[in-house]
């Protein structure tokens, strides 16, 4: 249990860093009071445009591979049956660490790029059929938040089929404690998503058009 907790809080130290907030207050504003309030890709390139988009993935991105790699530095040799939910542990406390940083009053983003970042260090297979299915879905409907949950859908789905089919190579009980985790973090990106979904419901969801519109 303990090795499960100390990656959960690797994990939530790396996702602390909050890129999107330090490039906004860079600029003289708090992502968090701008555009949709979410301290996230998709409201750095909504607010502070392009490059602030894709420094805030690339940031968000790298601190959970990084976790990831942390996790598996320190535990793998010692760990080996247990290693790949220890990075799922990792992953999800970076997201914790992203969603809810507990020095900016709990208020972060929704853990989208954080995501990216943990599903490419976690199998970059299920990277390859999540990034598929956001791109097809975002550049079909212009909406980022439905590729992010579509994409999430498939990772949890995913995790579970790849474990069935025996490709992560751990016992049953881990098994199955990495589909429950794959399956919360799917939850959870839908509960922050939760605004959203209503407003892709209404109709009413914000557009984001990456060339000239
Ligand atoms: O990255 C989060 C995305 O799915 C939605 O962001 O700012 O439109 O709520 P936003």
């Amino acid at each position: 249990m303990l090795v499960r907790i100390v990656s959960l809080l690797i994990g939530y130290a790396f996702g602390l860093f909050q890129t999107s907030y330090i490039y906004g207050r860079k600029n003289g504003i708090d992502i968090r009071e701008h555009g949709s309030g979410n301290a996230g890709t998709t409201n750095a390139l909504r607010t502070l445009g392009k490059k602030a988009g894709a420094v805030t993935l690339l940031g968000d991105c790298l601190k959970c591979a990084l976790a990831i790699l942390a996790v598996y530095l320190l535990f793998g040799r010692s760990h080996p049956q247990l290693v790949r939910l220890l990075e799922l542990y990792a992953g999800a406390g970076c997201i914790l660490g992203h969603n809810f940083p507990f020095y900016l009053h709990f208020k972060g983003g929704k853990g989208i790029a954080a995501s990216v970042g943990l599903v490419a260090a976690f199998d970059w297979r299920l990277f390859l059929i999540c990034a598929v299915v956001f791109f097809t879905a975002f550049f079909l409907s212009h909406y980022v938040s439905l590729g992010s949950l579509l994409g999430y859908f498939f990772f949890a789905v995913g995790v579970i089929v790849s474990g069935q089919i025996g490709r992560y190579d751990v016992d049953p009980g881990v098994l199955h404690e990495m589909y429950i985790l794959a399956l919360l973090l799917m939850a959870l990106a839908f509960w922050r998503h939760r605004q959203n979904i209503v407003r892709l419901i209404r109709g009413n969801e914000n557009k984001i058009y990456l060339g000239k519109h």
